[in-house]
């Protein structure tokens, strides 16, 4: 039997509070004027006191199930993209899945920084392709503000917290009217993932902590510039690589739906694709950087607003510390 991955359903949540610029501004040396002149950023949300990773991924997974129409008992896999699990261990994913009422199947943490959604979407995808799994909810949650020195102004101001996920379902296409479609419009599932990452480019964007070096925690440093110039170049590569691999051009593409780190970059990489600015979902403003939450949070937000459609093609990239960087292209 040959399997594809259906998205059935999304959903996201962000936590109450709202950061402003200016509200940063009180404690950090910047101002309202530089953070937005330089990222687009102009607030962000930060999770309250004891609200923790999993309680984020479990109310976007709940959501996600509800919008898919979609049984918890029917999910044999939980895959949690995050950076900032709850514990060192148990998997995050464990937490959500016992949450969720589940009581078969898997449950793992996938790792790849600002890029886990994507790499999460690979393995989910290889999953049900592979026939090991059926019913998938695949999860971006992060309380990244945990992460931040809120002394160092150059990272403190980019980030926020949030978590999306959406709900994946096998679909037989072994029988030969379904193959036939394979590519065409009513064709619809993940057509192709595409991962890489560079681990000589670890010093960039990393944490100085960790179980194994320190038994700290650790903080985010980040050399900005570089980042940047790497983002750019890697995210437009990536989205070649991705329509190339499927015969496809930038014109195909309904919606683009980028990692949001830096308006900035989702305009040098627009341009260098030559996409339209109305395809791109950008959230990079209200949200901020939430890593691997930021495209099921703008997936989320640009399907419930009407503008994804069913049978639309959509293309997600992401970049992020390793680095690590991938894409996901998906007929809605
Ligand atoms: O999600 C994972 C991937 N992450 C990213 O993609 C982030 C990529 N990098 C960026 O988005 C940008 O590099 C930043 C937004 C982080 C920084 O923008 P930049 O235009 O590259 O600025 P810069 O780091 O070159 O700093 C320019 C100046 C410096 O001052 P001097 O040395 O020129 O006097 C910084 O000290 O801006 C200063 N600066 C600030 N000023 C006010 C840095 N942060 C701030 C701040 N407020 N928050």
């Amino acid at each position: 039997m040959q399997f594809r991955s259906i998205v059935m359903g999304c959903g996201s949540y962000l936590p109450e509070r709202v950061v402003t610029n200016a509200e940063l501004a009180e404690s950090v040396d910047t101002s309202d004027d530089w953070i937005q002149t330089r990222t687009g950023i102009k607030q962000r949300h930060i999770a309250a006191d004891g609200e923790l990773t999993s309680d984020l991924a479990l109310a976007a997974a709940e959501r996600a199930l509800a919008h898919a129409e979609v049984d918890a008992n029917e999910v044999d896999l939980v895959v949690l993209a995050t950076t900032t699990p709850d514990n060192t261990f148990p998997a995050t994913a464990t937490k959500v899945q016992y949450k969720l009422g589940m009581t078969n199947g898997a449950a793992f943490d996938v790792q790849a920084v600002c890029s886990g959604f994507v790499y999460g979407l690979a393995v989910a995808d290889n999953f049900i392709k592979a026939g090991q799994a059926k019913t998938v909810v695949l999860i971006g949650a992060e309380t990244f503000s945990r992460l931040l020195d809120w002394e160092d102004r150059g990272t403190c101001v980019l980030f926020g917290d949030g978590a999306g996920a959406i709900v994946m379902r096998a679909a037989n296409v072994t029988d030969q009217t379904a193959a036939a479609e394979v590519g065409c419009e009513r064709d619809r599932g993940v057509l192709s993932t595409h991962l890489h990452s560079d681990g000589s480019t670890n010093d960039l964007l990393y944490v100085d902590g960790g179980p194994s070096s320190t038994q700290t925690v650790g903080h985010v440093r980040m050399i900005g510039r570089e980042v940047f110039r790497n983002a750019v170049t890697n995210l437009a590569d990536i989205a070649g690589e991705t329509l190339d691999a499927n015969g496809l051009t930038t014109d195909d593409v309904d919606w683009l739906v980028p990692h949001q780190a830096n308006r900035r970059i989702l305009d040098s990489t627009a341009k260098k694709l030559g996409m339209q600015q109305e395809k791109i979902v950008v959230t990079v403003e209200r949200h901020a950087n939430t890593s691997t939450a930021s495209i099921p949070l703008a997936l989320d937000e640009a399907v419930r607003d009407g503008r994804i459609q069913k049978g639309d093609l959509v293309l997600m990239e992401a970049m992020g510390g390793g680095l690590t960087w991938g894409s996901g292209l998906v007929r809605w």
